[in-house]
């Protein structure tokens, strides 16, 4: 009896897919960042992030990849399973890399169940609007919630010869509203809207029922997302959209070089550090 009341109690304080959606029935903005292994994962829920995305972006911060495309499967599930085990509180999120759902809706719900059954998430994304609505209805039915994420697709480098902001002129705008709402049709939860001029993030979020999730897609959004190196400044560049909430990098450097200091000077270990 009282493992069934410990249980219930602990799913009650979970973000969920529900909570998420009254949140936007509410008008509360919530939060999302990017986490990729447990102790950030740990850090940033306790700290009372509402959502975590193991996003396909550790392509870039983790692995030092130019872009997002050779990151796999196996890469994103073992992320997974690292930032799922540091958290109590935070939807989990599993980002679907680049040629893991493209084939077809097949692939994309086997991918999906990868995400759940061995990385723990309880949630997955995947980039596109109108292309992908098939398989976001085939990973629906299959009882796993989906986050869309149209706009400035990173997946779509190529196609799009560059990081560029999509959405301006009349046809990029039409491409972007019918992507979105082609994801609220087939059954997404939420809708990440990258990349867009800050009108059109409003627009969007005004049309959907669904909560839309911004990043550099201004403030109207129903909610926010930064990647965890952007949020600390460790990075050494960064997009104009992004604001960095401390500077860990320099903090680390500084923090590195310290260290070589005391030890060529054998001030370290010193007298508070030893075994007597
Ligand atoms: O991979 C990622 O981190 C993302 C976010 C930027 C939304 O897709």
């Amino acid at each position: 009896m009282s493992t069934v009341t410990t249980a219930s109690a602990t799913r009650e304080h979970r973000v969920t897919v529900r909570s998420l959606a009254s949140r936007k029935s509410k008008a509360e903005p919530f939060t999302m960042l990017t986490a990729y292994d447990f102790t950030f994962a740990r850090i940033f829920d306790e700290a009372g992030v509402d959502v975590l995305l193991v996003g396909d972006s550790l392509g870039n911060v983790v692995q030092g990849n130019e872009t997002t495309l050779p990151v796999t499967l196996d890469e994103v599930v073992y992320h997974t399973r690292l930032v799922a085990r540091g958290v109590r509180r935070a939807l989990v999120v599993g980002d679907m890399p680049f040629g893991s759902y493209q084939v077809g809706p097949e692939d994309a719900v086997r991918t999906a169940i990868r995400l759940v059954k061995e990385g723990g998430a309880q949630a997955v994304k995947l980039e596109g609007g109108v292309d992908v609505a098939e398989s976001v209805r085939r990973i629906v039915a299959a009882q796993i919630p989906v986050m869309g994420h149209v706009g400035l697709t990173p997946q779509s480098v190529n196609r799009m010869g560059g990081y560029r902001v999509q959405g301006r002129g009349d046809e990029g705008r039409h491409q972007v509203i019918e992507d979105a709402l082609a994801l609220e049709a087939a059954g997404a939860f939420s809708v990440v809207l990258e990349g867009i001029p800050e009108t059109l993030g409003r627009e969007i979020t005004r049309l959907l029922s669904i909560p839309t999730i911004g990043i550099g897609a201004g403030v109207h959004c129903d909610a926010q997302v930064l990647v965890m190196h952007d949020l600390l400044g460790l990075n050494d560049w960064t997009p104009s959209f992004v604001k960095q909430y401390a500077n860990l990098g320099a903090q680390a450097s500084k923090a590195a070089r310290t260290y070589i200091d005391e030890v060529v000077n054998r001030k370290f270990p010193d007298e508070g550090h030893v075994y007597r």
